[in-house]
């Protein structure tokens, strides 16, 4: 079976999907590519051969010769164009965050329950990068004993001027949150959250730091410094009982010269985790054909969960205190068999 994708949205994200959907992931075929700007869906629709373009996200999800839509407009755009893809019964990847507020997510989580199946995958590629990979098998194979801290650093080059401190918690740091869940594989219960009285430098968002209290009692430190100028760069390290696990910058080389040793950062997102975005569409189409989502995909739920912590840390900045993380109950399809 080939499984027949629409890309909703062509800026970074979505030009990106588009040429891995087109080119790199089996069983898929770029069948369309939709933005509300013409030329920019053009280009991407001519760059990666898509067979359509569109102009209205609307008109994607009904179409008879979409089998699948992976949704890569602004945050925003996401619950509506996820609750229309559930409507025509077609599975859909969203990315991150799956809306700014999980109150958007309510309704989503409501109409796959009704359905009694899950058609929503949310784009936490990390869960699929391969160092985190290899992080997650060290726990499980107890080469640190039992975990109990895990300290995540997300720092960017830059981000355009309405960006705010509140964005930085609700978009960038969700991948943080999401993958600490992952690997730690319990709940977060308790939230506080502080932000530098100095600026970063050509920003209004100082970097923010979050720390967070399993339900195992567990440690999750997260800095996260959207403005940091020097280069992309995730870093992250795991403290058990009996030693660590630190990710490690997947780089080709280093250059040995003048005395020094120097690497290269990534300006952005795409080099560092080309290769989980790669396995994430591969595996998100294989769940397609499978008619069931890869047990590695984020689910809603996952997204309502990082949106409500996510929310309870720009409750806990504002506040200058600590603050309990509620969820309502799982639905029976999120909880794992
Ligand atoms: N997974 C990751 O690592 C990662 C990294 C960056 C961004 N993201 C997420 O990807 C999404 C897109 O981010 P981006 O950086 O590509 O943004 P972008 O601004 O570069 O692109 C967004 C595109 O969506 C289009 N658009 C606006 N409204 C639309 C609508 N209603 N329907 C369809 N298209 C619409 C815009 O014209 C634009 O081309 C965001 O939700 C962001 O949080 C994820």
């Amino acid at each position: 079976m080939t499984v027949r994708v629409a890309v909703i949205g062509c800026g970074v994200m979505g030009a990106d999907h588009a040429r891995v959907i087109a080119n790199e992931t089996p069983n898929a075929v770029l069948q369309l590519v939709c933005d509300p700007d013409k030329a920019r869906m053009q280009d991407v629709a001519d760059a990666c051969g898509a067979l359509h373009g569109l102009t209205d996200a609307a008109a994607v999800a009904g179409r008879a010769d979409v089998d699948a839509v992976l949704i890569a407009s602004p945050d925003a755009t996401h619950a509506d164009l996820a609750l229309d893809a559930i409507h025509h019964r077609k599975p859909s990847l969203v990315e991150k965050p799956l809306a700014p507020s999980p109150s958007d997510i309510l309704p989503l989580l409501s109409k796959e329950n009704d359905l009694g199946h899950r058609l929503i995958s949310v784009g936490f590629m990390r869960r699929y990068d391969p160092s985190y990979r290899a992080m997650r098998l060290a726990v499980s194979e107890e080469r640190i004993g039992a975990p109990l801290v895990f300290h995540s650093v997300h720092r960017n080059v830059a981000v355009p001027e309405w960006f705010d401190g509140p964005m930085a918690i609700t978009n960038s740091a969700s991948h943080d949150l999401d993958i600490a869940r992952f690997l730690l594989g319990v709940e977060m219960v308790q939230v506080s959250a502080i932000a530098t009285r100095t600026q970063a430098q050509h920003s209004t968002c100082p970097p923010v730091m979050l720390t967070l209290v399993s339900e195992a009692g567990q440690i999750v430190t997260i800095e996260v410094h959207v403005a940091a100028q020097y280069g992309y760069d995730v870093r992250g390290e795991l403290v058990g009982t009996t030693g660590t696990v630190e990710l490690t910058e997947p780089r080709h080389m280093v250059t040995n010269s003048a005395l020094n040793r120097s690497g290269a950062y990534a300006p952005d997102w795409r080099p560092r985790f080309a290769e989980a975005y790669r396995l994430q569409n591969a595996a998100w189409v294989a769940g397609v054909i499978a008619g069931q989502p890869d047990p590695v995909a984020a689910s809603a739920w996952d997204g309502y969960v990082c949106g409500k912590i996510a929310e309870t840390a720009v409750a806990a900045l504002r506040s200058g205190t600590c603050h309990p993380v509620a969820l309502m109950d799982a639905a029976s399809i999120y909880k794992a068999k």
